[in-house]
């Protein structure tokens, strides 16, 4: 007999069109969807056309129509200010209302974008919501990035307003965004109208007279705005991601398929349903934030908890455990690299004992590969069911899932689950042949993929193709190497890009080269992600210097150490780097990026039959070896 999950995948699997109209049925809809699926011009394909919807409506204000407007929407649970706040729904309805007022009195408008960089405060996830109501395309910037590319952020989506606040706070200093916020607008080339910023007692910004707003002043001033229709495909969010260059891809998120996806998300993977407390430790910047702080908590009615602090130092290990014990959540979401942090302080999980966590029934976990010992590590100490899934910037939502409120299956270490019904994953060759059970390959989805993915990137349908589509025709490519087991569960092992992740965070080795490159002493470079007991993965640069400089080396990979931070940012963890006289290329002169992380990583290689100097590998180890840098899980 098979599972309820069984069942479910194999009618979705039979017909999804059927499956998702049937989902469709749980949201509100302004006017129903005419087309479920619009396959007639592959391999762009649109879900619900004719579908008229809003984001905010969907969010906030069914809520409060359906008699639930004194739920808590949001919980703010902000150690780094020594904060907790609770917002109801019809609170929180209230002051995007205004907001959006306030957005809209500037002449903002369906189908114009916003910026919002933030940190993580309510007002960010008003900042979402409002322009969700009045039908405008936010993009969030995670306050981590450099001005530069926030600038490049500002080209690609030339916004007409930027939403912000005065500063973020890291546990080790404030962060100001207002010089930060200039910068980028003194150097992008499209021009911004306004700015509203939010002033948080940290740290008071100036204000640009005509350019800038206060937050308070123009939402107190505003008449509220209501929710407007936008049509299903239209866009609800751009979200930039790290490709394989230093230019970001815009991933563009549809507004119908992305409600109808996190929505039945909510009860079918994370088993949480309107009242459920719910938590995701990221950062509205991230892919995880969007869906899964603000957008699919919401639009099930759950209470959602927005965290400002760090799983450790904030003030110490037992921040996770206190939310979650103080808050009754039910089900959290965080990147093994958090748990990996809080384990390295507390390695028996004596500190957990500290607290009620009867309320707690689910761990989950994404953003990286989970390693079979952060699992482990938190079935035993925590008690419950410890659940990766795998997904992407790209998907919004969960390609392959355990999925905890249908039936949960059994939890294998290492897998991120069977794929999550109406996904055809499959692992492909490099011909395009399909791989036998628990071979490696790369791993692709069957086109059409399920509502809420991207339809395109951002006025770049042709780099969406390229990126995505061309490798494998009919398949999307995720990017990502893996296999399948005898069970149908998915292992997802690498990249096979240059993308690297760095503490969950999806950075970009070719970006940092970019910057390296820019360096007045550096002739060549490469940049790989070595093994890291913490982050997964932290960034490590090789620099071969101009002939002729005779400058110390040391005083260089400083710079080129702050060249990163200064214009990538701080999130990219840029600190380590070695200068070598070579680099190992093939003959036709292709870096072997793989090659050297084997050697840095201790890993086990075959030295490349197509490599143009064999002796280069010994060099390379050697350069490694004197400047000290080892992987560190090892
Ligand atoms: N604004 C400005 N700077 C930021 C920032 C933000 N929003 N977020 C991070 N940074 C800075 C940090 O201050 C740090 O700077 P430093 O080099 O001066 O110390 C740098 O970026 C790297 O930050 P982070 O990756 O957070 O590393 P950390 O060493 O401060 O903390 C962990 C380590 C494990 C505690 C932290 O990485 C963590 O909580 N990871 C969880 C990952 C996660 O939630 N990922 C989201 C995807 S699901
Ligand atoms: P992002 O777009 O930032 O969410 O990063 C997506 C990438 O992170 C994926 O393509 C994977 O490389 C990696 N990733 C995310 N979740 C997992 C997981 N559960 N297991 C393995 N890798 C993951």
């Amino acid at each position: 007999m098979s599972s309820p999950y069984q069942a479910i995948r194999a009618a979705a699997h039979e017909n999804p069109r059927a499956f998702w109209e049937q989902a469709a049925q749980d949201v509100s809809w302004i006017e129903p969807p005419k087309v479920t699926l619009d396959d007639s011009n592959p391999p762009f394909y649109r879900w619900f056309v004719g579908g008229k919807i809003n984001g905010c409506y969907n969010a906030v204000d069914r809520h409060v129509d359906a008699g639930r407007g004194a739920q808590t929407a949001i919980i703010y649970d902000s150690p780094v200010t020594e904060t907790i706040a609770h917002i109801s729904y019809a609170e929180l309805q209230d002051k995007i209302a205004h907001l959006a007022g306030a957005i809209a009195a500037r002449g903002i408008g369906y189908g114009d974008r916003v910026i919002i960089y933030m940190p993580m405060i309510p007002e960010a996830v008003i900042a979402m919501l409002a322009c969700a109501r009045i039908g405008a395309v936010h993009s969030v910037v995670f306050g981590g990035f450099a001005a530069a590319e926030l600038a490049k952020r500002i080209d690609d989506a030339t916004p007409k307003m930027i939403l912000t606040a005065s500063c973020g706070i890291e546990p080790s200093r404030i962060i100001a965004y207002k010089p930060l916020i200039d910068e980028a607008i003194e150097t992008a080339t499209h021009k911004v109208s306004d700015v509203i910023l939010m002033q948080r007692p940290q740290c008071n910004a100036s204000l640009i007279d005509g350019r800038d707003h206060d937050w308070d002043a123009v939402t107190a001033a505003a008449r509220p705005h209501p929710c407007v229709p936008v049509n299903s495909e239209d866009p609800a969010y751009i979200l930039y991601t790290s490709g394989t260059t230093g230019t970001p891809k815009g991933v563009v998120r549809p507004t119908g398929g992305h409600i109808v996806a996190l929505n039945w998300s909510m009860p079918n993977i994370y088993d949480c349903r309107a009242g459920d407390v719910y938590w995701a430790a990221s950062d509205v910047g991230w892919v995880v934030g969007h869906s899964y702080i603000v957008y699919a908590p919401l639009f099930a009615g759950c209470t959602t908890v927005l965290f400002e602090g760090k799983p450790v130092g904030t003030p110490d290990a037992t921040t996770f455990w206190r939310v979650i014990s103080q808050h009754k959540v039910r089900a959290m979401f965080t990147a093994p690299t958090a748990i990996r942090a809080i384990k390295k302080e507390d390695p028996e999980g004596h500190l957990i004992k500290q607290f009620d966590m009867s309320h707690f029934a689910y761990q989950f976990l994404a953003g990286e590969r989970c390693d079979p010992d952060t699992l482990h590590w938190c079935q035993d100490k925590l008690g419950v069911p410890a659940i990766d899934h795998w997904w992407q910037t790209e998907t919004g939502w969960s390609i392959a899932a355990n999925c905890a409120g249908i039936d949960l299956l059994p939890i294998k270490a290492g897998s991120s689950g069977p794929a999550a019904p109406t996904w055809d994953v499959r692992i492909l060759a490099e011909d395009g042949s399909e791989k036998p059970v628990g071979e490696i390959g790369s791993v692709v989805a069957k086109l059409p993929m399920p509502p809420g993915t991207l339809p395109t990137l951002w006025q770049n349908d042709t780099r969406f193709v390229e990126s995505y589509l061309s490798a494998f025709p009919g398949f999307y490519e995720t990017g990502d190497a893996g296999y399948i087991d005898e069970d149908g569960y998915l292992f997802i092992m690498a990249r096979t890009d240059d993308i690297i992740n760095v503490a969950g965070h999806r950075l970009s080795t070719g970006g940092m080269e970019e910057v390296l490159a820019g360096h007045h002493d550096v002739a060549e470079c490469a940049v790989i992600g070595i093994n890291d007991a913490l982050k997964g993965q932290i960034p490590l640069g090789f620099v071969i210097l101009k002939s002729g400089i005779e400058r110390a080396g040391e005083v260089i990979i400083a710079e080129i150490v702050q060249r990163v931070r200064d214009q990538i940012g701080p999130v990219a963890a840029f600190k380590q780097a070695v200068i070598v006289q070579r680099l190992p290329k093939t003959r036709s002169g292709k870096i072997l990026r793989r090659t050297m992380q084997s050697i840095v990583n201790g890993d086990d290689f075959t030295i490349p039959a197509t490599i143009d100097d064999p002796a280069i590998i010994e060099e390379i180890a050697d350069a490694v070896r004197i400047a000290g840098i080892k992987d560190s899980t090892s």
